[in-house]
């Protein structure tokens, strides 16, 4: 099956490396078409020529964050996005493949793929970097999952992150309530609900649970300088308006 890797991904300075170096771990990978769902009003050149140039199957989505949502604090990061990429696949009616939530900024070993690859139902394994505990995954005993570790259980059923499962497309085409509602914090916990997640149908992958195969990685962003450039070269300051 193909895998269908939804990437949320939105502008800012780091766009562009960040979608560089991920777009050159999905170039190892066979059979995957990426969804990459930006957070923006439109479909931008540049990553239109991007995406071509990659040469992978791919779908570009403007799929912006309605506006009352991006005043809220927390934000629902990356939501939008994957209802867009959700979505696409249904309308589609898309039923062989998998479906994975990739960030734009987390980083993926190669093997993770053939292992999601093999999803009969929901697939779920460990992530790293994920918090206090720095990993984030399910516990495995007799090759069943039995539990969760994560840094903040709160009182979610399912206490994993957007990086730790993989849907069959098949699974989720069974499941007509599949939604992912802008609940900060509660947004994983929240669609596996709806597509009626239960403990005895995950597979465990990535050797029961050892070993991790991706990471929350974070780029460290610095606060931007402030420019300073004498008026005696400014005859319009709307000149300076993106800046
Ligand atoms: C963590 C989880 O890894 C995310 O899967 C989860 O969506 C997020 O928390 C959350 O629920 O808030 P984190 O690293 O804290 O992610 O957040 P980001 O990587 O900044 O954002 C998650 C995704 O949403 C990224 O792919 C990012 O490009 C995208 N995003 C972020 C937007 O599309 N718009 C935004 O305004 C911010
Ligand atoms: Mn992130």
């Amino acid at each position: 099956p193909v895998i269908y890797f939804v990437t949320p991904t939105y502008p800012r300075r780091e766009q562009a490396p960040e979608l560089i170096r991920l777009a050159h771990t999905l170039l190892h990978v066979p059979r995957i078409h990426w969804i990459l769902a930006n957070d923006y009003n439109a479909c931008n050149a540049y990553l239109d020529g991007f995406l071509v140039k990659l040469g992978l199957p791919f779908t570009h989505l403007a799929s912006p964050m309605p506006e009352f949502y991006r005043k809220k604090k927390p934000m629902p990061r990356g939501v939008a996005n994957r209802r867009g990429a959700i979505q696409w696949i249904r309308q589609r009616n898309i039923t062989n493949g998998i479906l994975y939530f990739g960030d734009d900024d987390n980083t993926y070993d190669l093997r993770l793929f053939s292992e999601i690859r093999e999803t009969q139902r929901v697939s779920m394994f460990p992530v790293g970097l994920i918090e206090e505990y720095s990993v984030s995954g399910p516990i495995v005993k007799k090759g069943k999952v039995v539990g969760f570790l994560d840094s903040w259980v709160a009182e979610r059923r399912w206490p994993v992150d957007m990086a730790g499962f993989a849907t069959n497309l098949a699974y989720l085409a069974e499941h007509s309530n599949a939604s992912m509602p802008y609940k900060p914090g509660y947004e994983e916990d929240l669609f596996l609900r709806s597509i009626k997640l239960n403990l005895n149908i995950i597979e465990p992958k990535a050797r029961n649970c050892t070993e991790i195969l991706v990471w929350h990685t974070q780029t460290k962003t610095r606060e931007r300088a402030t420019l300073r450039i004498s008026n005696k070269y400014l005859d319009d300051r709307s000149n300076l308006g993106g800046l």
